[in-house]
């Protein structure tokens, strides 16, 4: 789970790694408020889980309570790459010396961590990479060691940290550390880290994410989970289903995750004659998919208003295919009256003719088999476009 730079600042705070002041707010009148209690400059930042929000025009000073109003107002509600903001963070503003980049990742290829460092920060980290490779420092991390504070000052010194404030680097790296090994992140990155004029390093930017698979110990993270942003995302979870919505016309349905991705490709690939028919999710319902759990994804992806035909992609291999088109009649009736929308199937793999025999027998007449997935994807985005023709 990617945090929001107030969540990421929430960790920063709790682990005493310097920040400014500053308070998350849902409206302009909040904003004006925390303004006031801070005292001005600030800076009202969007909050949105993408990058380059500057850019945008999601970061803007203000010098006083009454400009924090121009421009939370301007802030919130705009769109940020396709995110709504719905909240601003309102900080107070620092006066900066110098801009750097720090950040700590988890290197699954090398089974390893690796800390990265550059003094040339504020910009796009990617563009340092490629322009200016040695301005980049990266260091290794050994997982079972950690960041030792000696490695710290390594890395500060790696980076070409002016030596007067390496110490304080290293403290911010070390707290990092933490902030990973505590709170189960895979990255923690700040950019910018600043140098004040006063001669303070602090971090007025900050990005984490954390291992979902940790969520069982870290019980305090629950709270950064977005509450019904997306009312059908949260359901799906509710049923334990993988699930992202997406933007297209096409419910997809499917067992492994290799074959969903897929299987959204193909859909999309076929869609392009039928004037641009996208997948609107993916949604791996796993290789062991009982009647109930097809029963739950097919749920969910019918009451999607944005879903004018479902696609069942099934290749059976621990659950057969009888055992499959058993569960998606089975579905279907339990479903009953909400079942409004074509359905085409592709099954095959293990038990495939059984399970189609199964599907074509019970001749339902929503229900469309087809033998290839390509064929398949290819009817399902015919049959979404004439239904969204026809609205
Ligand atoms: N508290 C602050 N005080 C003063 N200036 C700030 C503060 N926060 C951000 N800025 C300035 O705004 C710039 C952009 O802010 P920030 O890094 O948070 O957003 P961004 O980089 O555009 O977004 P993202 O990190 O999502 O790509 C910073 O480089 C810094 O110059
Ligand atoms: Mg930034």
């Amino acid at each position: 789970m990617d945090l929001y730079e107030y969540q990421a600042k929430q960790l920063f705070g709790k682990h005493d790694l310097p920040i400014t002041a500053g308070d998350v707010c849902e409206t302009v009148e909040a904003a004006v408020a925390v303004s006031e209690s801070i005292g001005a400059p600030v800076v009202v930042k969007a909050q949105v889980k993408t990058g380059g929000r500057g850019k945008a025009g999601g970061v803007k000073l203000a010098k006083d309570p009454a400009e924090t109003r121009e421009v939370a107002q301007a802030i919130l509600g705009m769109d940020i790459k396709g995110h709504t903001v719905h909240k601003v963070l309102v900080a107070h503003a620092a006066d900066i010396a110098e801009e750097y980049y720090v950040s700590i990742l988890l290197d699954r290829a090398n089974r390893a961590f690796l800390a990265m460092a550059s003094v040339e920060g504020g910009v796009e980290i990617e563009e340092v990479a490629a322009h200016n490779p040695d301005a980049l420092a990266k260091i290794r991390i050994d997982a079972l060691e950690g960041l030792t504070p000696a490695k710290a000052r390594e890395i500060a010194e790696a980076a070409k940290f002016d030596e007067a404030i390496q110490g304080q680097v290293a403290n911010i790296l070390t707290t990092l550390w933490e902030i990973m090994v505590r709170e189960d992140a895979t990255l923690v990155e700040v950019n910018p880290l600043v140098l004040t004029p006063t001669g303070e390093v602090i971090a007025l930017d900050g990005k984490v994410t954390i291992d979902d698979n940790a969520a069982f110990r870290q019980l305090e993270h629950a709270e950064f989970v977005d509450q019904g942003i997306d009312p059908i995302e949260a359901r799906a979870k509710s049923f334990d289903l993988n699930y992202v919505k997406l933007d297209g016309d096409v419910g997809i349905v499917g067992n492994g995750a290799g074959l969903v991705m897929s299987t959204l490709d193909v859909v999309a690939y076929a869609g392009e004659e039928f004037g641009g028919i996208k997948p609107a999710n993916f949604l791996d319902i796993g290789g062991g998919a009982s009647a109930e759990v097809m029963a739950n994804g097919l749920d969910i992806v019918l009451n999607d208003p944005d879903v004018q035909a479902v696609f069942v992609n099934i290749f059976g291999g621990i659950t057969s295919c009888d055992a499959v088109a058993n569960g998606i009649l089975q579905a279907i009736e339990q479903l009953g009256d909400q079942v409004t929308k074509p359905i085409v199937c592709r099954i095959d793999g293990n038990n495939a003719i059984e399970g189609r025999k199964i599907l074509t027998d019970a001749n339902h007449h929503l229900i469309e088999l087809v033998d290839t997935m390509d064929a398949a994807a290819r009817r399902v985005a015919e049959l979404a476009a004439s239904r969204k023709g026809a609205k």
